[in-house]
C-alpha cells in the first residue's frame, strides 16, 4: 500500500481549470520529482497537498487515513486543517525565513508553538524542558544541513543557499511524513544550487519521502525514484527517470525533455 495516494484531484480558480484530475501514488522513502512548463499546475498541486488551497474534487489518502475527500460534506475546522498540514513540510522557492529571528529561532519557532498549543489544551504552562529539547533538536538538524556555525546568525547574514538550507531545517523540525519542495533552487545563483541539492540528496539517503517540483533535470534524473511530467493541469506522463527522460511516450514529454537538454 502506497504511503500517499492522490486520486482525481481537481482545482479551479474561478473558471480556470488548473488541476484536471491528478492521480498518483508515492511509497515511503521514495523521491518523486515533478517537472513541467510554467503554468502547468505544479505549485497548485503542492499547495493542495499542503492544505494551502482547498481542492474542488478528489481524494488524498496518507498512511491509510483519508486526509481529504471532496465528497465529504463536513468542512474541516481550522484546527483539523492545521493537524493535517503537519503531515507535509513545504520548502518554497523564496525561502520565506523570518528576518527578525535567528537561524536557530527560525527552526524552533514552530516546534515551540506546538508545545504552547499542547500546554494550552492540557491547561498547563509550556514545559521549559520541552523548549530546551527543541533547541537541542534544532541544533542537530542545523548540523545535518551543515549550518551549526550559523545558529545565532540572522537570515540577512546568510547566502541564499544557506537560507534555503535553514528553510529545509525548519521544515524537517516538525518531522513531516512527506517533505515537499517547490523549485527550491530557482532563486539561487548557479554556484549556490549545488549545496542545496547536496542536502536534498543526503535526505534521500536517509530515506526521507520527498516531492520535488524542479527545473533541475539532472536532479530529477539522478535522484528521484519516480518522475511526473505535468502539462496543462494533467499528468502527461509518469514513470522512472529513465522512462520519462530516455524513452518518453508522449510527444509533449519528448518536446519538453529535449528542450531541457538543450538549455
Ligand atoms: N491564486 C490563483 N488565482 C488564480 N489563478 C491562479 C492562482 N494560482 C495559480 N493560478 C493559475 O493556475 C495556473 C497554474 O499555476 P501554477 O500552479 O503556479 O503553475 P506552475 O507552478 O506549474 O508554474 C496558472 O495559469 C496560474 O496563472
Ligand atoms: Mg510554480
Amino acid at each position: 500500500m502506497a504511503m500517499l495516494q492522490v486520486s482525481g484531484l481537481t482545482k479551479k480558480y474561478g473558471a480556470l481549470d488548473v488541476l484536471k484530475g491528478i492521480d498518483f501514488t508515492l511509497d515511503k522513502g521514495q523521491v518523486l520529482s515533478i517537472i513541467g512548463s510554467s503554468g502547468s499546475g505544479k505549485t497548485t498541486l503542492l499547495r493542495c497537498l499542503n492544505f494551502l488551497e482547498k481542492p474542488n474534487g478528489g481524494k488524498i489518502t496518507l498512511n491509510d487515513g483519508i486526509l481529504f475527500d471532496a465528497t465529504d460534506a463536513k468542512t474541516a475546522t481550522s484546527d483539523e486543517i492545521r493537524q493535517k498540514r503537519l503531515h507535509f513540510g513545504l520548502v518554497f522557492q523564496s525561502f520565506n525565513l523570518f528576518p527578525q529571528y535567528t537561524v536557530l529561532e527560525n527552526v524552533t519557532l514552530a516546534m515551540d508553538l506546538q508545545e504552547k498549543d499542547r500546554a494550552k489544551q492540557q491547561k498547563r504552562k509550556p514545559s521549559k524542558e520541552a523548549i530546551q529539547n527543541n533547541r537541542k533538536k534544532a541544533r542537530q538538524i542545523l548540523k545535518d544541513v551543515g549550518l551549526e556555525q550559523k545558529a545565532d546568525s540572522y537570515p540577512f547574514q546568510l547566502s541564499g543557499g544557506q537560507q534555503q538550507r535553514v528553510a529545509i531545517a525548519r521544515a524537517l523540525a516538525l518531522e513531516p511524513d512527506i517533505l515537499c519542495f517547490d523549485e527550491p533552487t530557482s532563486a539561487l545563483d548557479p554556484e549556490l544550487t549545488g549545496e542545496v541539492l547536496r542536502v536534498m540528496k543526503e535526505l534521500r539517503e536517509r530515506h526521507t519521502t520527498m516531492i520535488v517540483v524542479t527545473h533541475e533535470m539532472d536532479f530529477a534524473y539522478n535522484v528521484s525514484d519516480k518522475v511526473i511530467f505535468m502539462a496543462n493541469g494533467k499528468i502527461e506522463e509518469e514513470g522512472t527517470p529513465q522512462q520519462v527522460f530516455d524513452t518518453p511516450k508522449s510527444e509533449l514529454t519528448k518536446a519538453f525533455v529535449n528542450k531541457s537538454k538543450n538549455l
